[in-house]
């Protein structure tokens, strides 16, 4: 019996290549570094956290683990629903193992997780990216259901204690689905990195004035 009829992995995804992994983590250290020293932060503090804290060390707030990746398909070694249909798509075969270029267009903070934008390109969307990937997420997010497809595309950077990753897609899909009912965001500042806009209840997005662009792995996780 094949291994791929035995076992799906924990899920697919783009996983960034070894010295990707560390520029994307710099970068995020330092929008992080500046964002609380900020006194836009600090005036939206009690947004950001129920505690009576005067300040947050948000590089200590944010917990990483793992390797940096975006997800396309979470498989739950096979319990999750769709899970084998992805993993039998001839896309997802032929092009496993193989090097991609992810265009990281923003970053964003809430009181739950840190992450980044990843905004696919039509090539990957067609071929990698699940058509319900948005869909799922109607449950927690209802806006979901009419965002572009690819929405839902990030990294997830850091989680605050006892946040599930998945939170971040979440996350980051309430922010674009403010964006899509007209609301700019409060522009905060401009940044060296970009202009960074607020959207209430501790929601901060970093539009980057250049994209980064990060290599990466088409691969699975078994965990
Ligand atoms: P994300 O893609 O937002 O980082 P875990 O360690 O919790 O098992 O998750 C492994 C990876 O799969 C993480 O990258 C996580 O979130 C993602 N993930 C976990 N659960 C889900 C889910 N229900 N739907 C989509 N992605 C998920």
């Amino acid at each position: 019996v094949p291994f791929e009829e035995t076992s799906l992995p924990l899920f697919f995804g783009w996983f960034l290549l070894p010295g990707v992994q560390d520029k994307v983590r710099c970068t995020s250290m330092d929008f992080l570094k500046t964002l609380d020293t900020l006194e836009a932060f600090k005036k939206h503090l009690p947004d950001f956290t129920v505690e009576a804290e005067k300040e947050v060390d948000l590089e200590q707030y944010f917990q990483a683990n793992g390797a940096l990746h975006c997800t396309t398909k979470f498989c739950d070694y096979g319990k999750a629903e769709g899970a084998k249909e992805y993993a039998d798509k001839p896309a997802v075969k032929e092009l496993y193992g193989s090097a991609f270029e992810l265009s990281l267009s923003a970053l964003f903070v809430t009181p739950r997780t840190v992450g980044a934008r990843v905004s696919l390109s039509e090539d990957q969307l067609i071929t990698l990216w699940p058509a319900d990937a948005e869909k799922e997420a109607v449950p927690v997010v209802p806006a979901a259901a009419t965002l572009p497809a690819g929405s839902r595309a990030h990294i997830t950077l850091g989680c605050a204690e006892g946040v599930e990753p998945q939170q971040t897609g979440f996350d980051l899909l309430e922010i674009l689905a403010l964006q899509q009912e007209g609301q700019e965001g409060e522009l905060v500042e401009e940044m060296e990195l970009g202009s960074l806009a607020y959207y209430g209840k501790g929601r901060w997005l970093l539009s980057l004035r250049e994209p980064v662009s990060a290599q990466a792995c088409f691969s699975s996780l078994y965990g």
